[in-house]
């Protein structure tokens, strides 16, 4: 009854105005609902379930969430989760006390508890062990779990994000990207890449400024970062090969499966590297990331029903190259869409892609005109192009890393501010970059997310950041 009222206001908070009278009285959770210790030194000692291995056969006590149960007259089967691994815990009635059966009987999906059992192994269990159980000891019964087997949808889920996270499918896809983020890190370390955190206040546009965020800084304009990208450059002039990770914000008016408002983005810088060698690097970055979760998260894919054979395929087999022009052919030859030289590759396009390589695809050699300012050109006899490589994901995910060399002439990209109109004196210190001791160099950004989608298979991007923000969804 309580709970109820706080479901209708968590549901009715989502980008409506707060209800503008509540009842207090109302929220308050009744007396059973709480917690049955008064301090953490009520707690038993307990043990991880990611050491289970090792518990064989021995007494021990864990501490945790039950997030189903099942019973059939004298056995309650509880599956249990304390956030490191999962058991099944079998409370028999012959085998404990009155009491203890009588808390068993109590426990409801959510409830937090300490189990004391026995570990077993068991082969029929997909967990390899279950917990014969001795004791219980209830930190707190919980309400009705909102959400429960029905099939709910999308709004209502995402509504709940921060209880949809505990189910099963959701914990496999964070922990995949856990997996991803730690693997880039650490080959970007064993490559001898220094990691600097540039700013998330920027007054500069990296990508495009219909795409930034403005804020008021003490009464000054700046924006949210779309992009750490020209303060790693400057980093890179110090410490040579440089890198970033953090969240960027970029105010997309597009509402697709692969679009965030805020994501995570990490952009490396590469010295004395042309196009062909940021390919190089490219390729062998999303190879191990791709392995290390093949190794690392067995368990994880088989609850998201990966198909591990393509995963395995992206490992092994050389990822396809091709020119955005040769590109733009190809689609047209097989598929007769009327592109154009000067038109982006979208998700339609994408799709087609899909049909004809199940590979990832580099695109090489954008035109000019729909790329970023930093970017090199070069004329192809017909128009301006960039040296900008994009990768395309297999399987029609999309792009998942976006590079470019950068241009290293200062009066070449004086040439360029100039025609784009840029207010120099914002980019000033950037230009510097080019006047003193300037180099070849060029570097890329991987979305986190467009990383974990692709790698778990998840259709739609927002379930692969904790709390998503998209166009319509601010909450929770
Ligand atoms: O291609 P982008 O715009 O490139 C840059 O920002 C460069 N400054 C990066 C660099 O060279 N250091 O963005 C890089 C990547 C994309 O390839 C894509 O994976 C991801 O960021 N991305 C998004 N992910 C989720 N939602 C969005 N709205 C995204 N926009 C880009
Ligand atoms: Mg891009």
């Amino acid at each position: 009854m309580h709970f109820s009222v706080f479901k209708i206001m968590a549901i009715e908070n989502i980008d409506k105005k707060l209800p503008e009278k509540f009842d207090w009285e109302e929220l308050y959770l009744d007396q059973k609902f709480s917690p049955r210790i008064t301090s953490n030194t009520d707690l038993e000692p307990y043990q991880e379930l990611r050491n289970l291995q090792n518990l064989q056969d021995q007494e021990v006590t864990f501490s945790g969430w039950v997030y189903q149960k099942r019973s059939s007259g004298k056995i309650i089967f509880l599956m249990f989760r304390d956030g490191s691994g999962d058991i099944q815990a079998i409370v028999e009635k012959s085998n404990v006390s009155i009491e203890t059966w009588d808390l068993a009987n109590e426990i409801t999906i959510e409830t937090s508890l300490q189990l004391s059992g026995k570990i077993k192994a068991d082969s029929r269990s997909e967990l390899g062990f279950e917990m014969s159980v001795t004791k219980i000891k209830i930190i707190q019964i919980a309400p009705e779990f909102p959400i429960n087997k029905e099939d709910h949808g999308p709004d209502f889920l995402l509504d709940h994000r921060h209880l949809w996270l505990r189910t099963s499918k959701q914990r496999a896809i964070l922990k995949i990207r856990d997996e991803i983020f730690y693997s880039l890190t650490t080959f970007l370390r064993n490559d001898g890449f220094v990691r600097i955190d540039t700013p998330i206040f920027q007054p500069v546009s990296c990508e495009d400024t219909s795409e930034l965020f403005e804020v008021n800084y003490f009464g000054e304009k700046t924006y949210l970062t779309q992009s750490g990208q020209l303060y790693c450059e400057a980093a890179e002039f110090a410490l040579g090969k440089t890198y970033d990770f953090g969240p960027v914000f970029r105010a997309e008016k597009s509402k697709t499966r692969k679009h965030l408002i805020e994501f995570w983005m990490m952009d490396a810088e590469l010295p004395f590297t042309p196009l062909k060698g940021l390919m190089d690097f490219e390729e062998k970055l999303a190879k191990y990331i791709i392995q290390s979760v093949l190794k690392n998260c067995v368990f994880e894919l088989k609850i998201l029903e990966r198909d591990t054979k393509m995963l395995e395929k992206y490992v092994n087999e050389s990822f396809v190259r091709k020119t955005h022009r040769e590109i733009i052919d190809l689609l047209n030859d097989k598929f007769q869409l009327g592109l154009g030289y000067l038109d982006d590759i979208g998700a339609p396009e994408e799709a087609k892609l899909a049909e004809l390589y199940d590979l990832p695809i580099f695109i090489s050699d954008w035109p000019a005109e729909i790329k970023a300012f930093y970017m090199p050109r070069y004329d192809d006899g017909q128009m301006m192009r960039v040296k900008a490589v994009d990768l395309m994901a297999g399987e029609g995910f999309g792009e998942i890393m976006g590079g470019a060399e950068r241009e290293y002439d200062y009066n070449k990209l004086l040439d360029v501010l100039k025609e784009k109109k840029y207010p120099y004196e914002d980019y000033a210190w950037y230009m510097e970059l080019r006047k003193f001791g300037t180099i070849p160099h060029s570097g890329f950004g991987i979305g986190l997310e467009r990383m974990v989608r692709w790698i778990t298979g998840i259709k739609h991007i927002r379930e692969t950041i904790p709390f998503p923000r998209m166009l319509n969804r601010l909450y929770p």
